[in-house]
């Protein structure tokens, strides 16, 4: 098995990949590194889960700080193209909680590279602006930010305000931003986890799990990973939860991707997705789903947003309980995307704040009401 990558972070370095991928059609030649691998595995004691069961979490929300989650492994592969070809600045969007767009505007800028990006925003742009954690860091980080309002836009429509503005850079300027799709949708970016397989391989994922779960949007992570699981002998089983999009679509996607791999197989037989827990849609959430984050937080330390993780456990929790047997076994390897930025929002502060089963916060009066003139008292004594 070989290795990628050069240990120096921000240097390029060439890209072999593993003897199993084989002769997949498409081959990226170089890798930045940028996020920090492995993550680790641990044990995850989550509760309501059936007794006989046990929960291990892989955790990519670890690749990083300001630059972290699923999309920096991507972007290793996105940017060093990128670099490579020569380009100066990247453009790219997503909606104004895109942790994507965040991290691609933070590796972009530590690469020394412009970011130009166009943010969908379900409110308006005012005084008082302010939605999740995400834009405010973009917003710290790029002079460079157009908002569009919210319109169901298709992907194809949204990907043409990109290339516009891009035309538009590029005739200004005299220098086009390489093009990163929404969600970094790309084969290229497949790469990320096709070498997240290598480095789950190292950690014995074939002798230690038997089902693999995690939050799906645009497909990349699920492809990437159904791929290695594929080509290194399907052993364990892979279990994409939808946070957005119909399980009809995304199949005749992830068949669209396989197929442009050169691969002879369909989603079907890569993945059991699971379906049921999008439930108003993307970036929508109830009270509900925050409440019962937060009893995660609480009771494990691990932080899920609501928009996707947040989704993907759920999923997880909900079928182990009412439909065991999709699971392959009982060890389960559940894979933290990220997204711990988008927990940063007014509406979820509100929730948090206001939740009537956890009075957490307390004034230090109501408590100890004599401790603090006591203490003062015998402070003035010793004196
Ligand atoms: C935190 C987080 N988890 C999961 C996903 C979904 O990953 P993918 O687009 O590879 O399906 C995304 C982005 O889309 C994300 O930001």
């Amino acid at each position: 098995m070989s290795s990628y990558s050069s240990d120096i972070f921000h240097e390029l370095s060439e890209y072999t990949a593993p003897s199993w991928v084989g002769d997949l059609k498409i081959l990226p030649k170089r890798q930045v590194t940028l996020a920090v691998k492995p993550t680790p595995i641990h044990r995850w004691n989550i509760t309501e889960i059936p007794e006989d069961y046990t929960i291990y979490i892989k955790r990519d929300d670890l690749t990083g700080c300001s630059l972290s989650g699923s999309k920096v492994r991507k972007l290793e592969f996105l940017l060093a193209d990128a670099m490579v070809k020569g380009y100066k600045s990247v453009i790219t969007g997503g909606t104004t909680q895109s942790n994507h767009s965040r991290a691609t505007l933070v590796a972009a800028r530590q690469l020394g590279l412009d970011c130009h990006l166009v943010l969908r925003s379900r409110e308006e742009i005012g005084e008082s602006y302010s939605t999740s954690g995400n834009f405010i860091m973009m917003e710290a980080g790029s002079p460079n930010i157009y908002i569009l309002p919210w319109q169901p836009f298709t992907t194809e429509t949204f990907e043409n305000y990109i290339k516009h503005l891009a035309k538009y850079i590029g005739e200004t300027t005299k220098s086009i931003p390489y093009h990163i799709p929404c969600g970094g949708d790309n084969e290229l970016a497949i790469f990320g986890y096709i070498s997240a397989w290598e480095e789950l391989m190292k950690q014995k994922v074939h002798e230690r799990y038997d089902d693999i779960v995690f939050a799906n949007g645009t497909s990349g992570t699920a492809i990437g990973l159904g791929i290695g699981n594929y080509l290194t002998g399907s052993k364990l089983k892979i279990h994409p939860v939808l946070t957005s999009s119909t399980i009809e679509l995304v199949q005749d996607k992830m068949d669209k991707t396989l197929c442009r791999f050169g691969l002879d197989v369909k989603s079907k037989d890569l993945f059991d997705i699971i379906d049921g827990y999008i439930g108003g849609g993307y970036n929508v959430y109830t009270k509900e789903d925050v409440i019962i984050n937060q009893s995660t937080i609480r009771t494990t330390g691990i932080y899920c947003d609501p928009v996707y993780v947040g989704k993907a456990l759920k999923g997880l929790k909900t079928e182990l309980r009412i439909n065991p047997g999709r699971f392959k076994g009982k060890r389960i390897l559940f894979i933290h995307t990220g997204g711990t930025f988008g927990m940063m929002e007014k509406d979820i502060a509100k929730i948090i704040h206001t939740n009537e089963s956890t009075k957490r916060i307390k004034q230090w009066c109501d408590v100890f009401p004599t401790f603090i003139n006591t203490e003062s008292v015998d402070c003035l004594r010793t004196k």
